[in-house]
């Protein structure tokens, strides 16, 4: 019998997708759990806990060892910066980092930013060589733009919808996002077999799914 693999799995749009990629793996997750409020799950049919954690947290679970493994977007990934493996991309969630603006925006003299990435947008404008002013939200960032709080924004974009039904644009694309396999340090170590079983089912439905 092997030990319990405690997986950090981020709530709302990203576990739907997660957990059929987990079933299409092989791996047991009933199907009660997928629209419950409890936070700890334990799945002892397949040796797994499910913690469910907000995503932008699911590094921070992982890199403290309070969670094994974890499923998190790249671009929190790249945002948290925490000290983990990234096992696998997984190909789900797929969408894009972009900065956004009125289609008439045009460079001004003081130049803002708002963002729920601050650190992934400093780091992109200072490598573009431009001054500007990050000024952090927590959603809705389209708004930012459309009442002057900032005139231009970085955020994610899926389908596109909320930008077309809020008159922005994207200016600049800036990195693909897809959501990745992450693992703690010693968690790996001690628990490979585990973990790399997991690693190997998922990456057989990925393949399969390129195809
Ligand atoms: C995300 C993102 C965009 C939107 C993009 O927001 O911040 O606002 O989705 O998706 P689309 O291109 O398919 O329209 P989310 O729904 O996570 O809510 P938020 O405003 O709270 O960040």
């Amino acid at each position: 019998m092997s030990e319990i693999l405690k997986v950090a799995m981020p709530k709302g749009r990203i576990y739907k997708k997660a957990s059929q990629l987990f079933r299409a793996a092989g791996i047991y997750i009933p199907e009660d759990i997928d629209d419950t409020r409890k936070l700890v799950i334990p799945i002892p049919e397949a040796s797994l806990e499910f913690i469910m954690a907000k995503p932008v947290d699911v590094p921070t679970y992982v890199e403290y060892g309070a969670a094994d493994i974890g499923i998190v977007g790249k671009d929190v990934l790249l945002e948290e910066n925490r000290d983990v493996y990234e096992l696998l991309d997984l190909g789900i969630a797929r969408c894009r980092m972009s900065v956004i603006g009125l289609p008439d925006w045009e460079p001004g003299i003081r130049q803002r930013v708002a963002t729920k990435y601050p650190n992934v947008a400093s780091q992109y404008f200072r490598e573009q060589g431009q001054q500007v002013e990050v000024i952090k939200l927590n959603g809705s960032i389209e708004l930012a733009p459309l009442i002057g709080l900032a005139d231009r924004i970085v955020d994610m974009v899926e389908t596109g919808q909320t930008l077309k039904e809020n008159g922005l644009i994207e200016l600049d694309s800036m990195f693909d996002i897809t959501s990745r396999l992450i693992a703690n340090r010693v968690s790996y170590r001690m628990k490979n077999d585990q973990i790399q079983g997991i690693c190997d089912s998922l990456q057989q439905v990925i393949n399969a799914a390129a195809r």
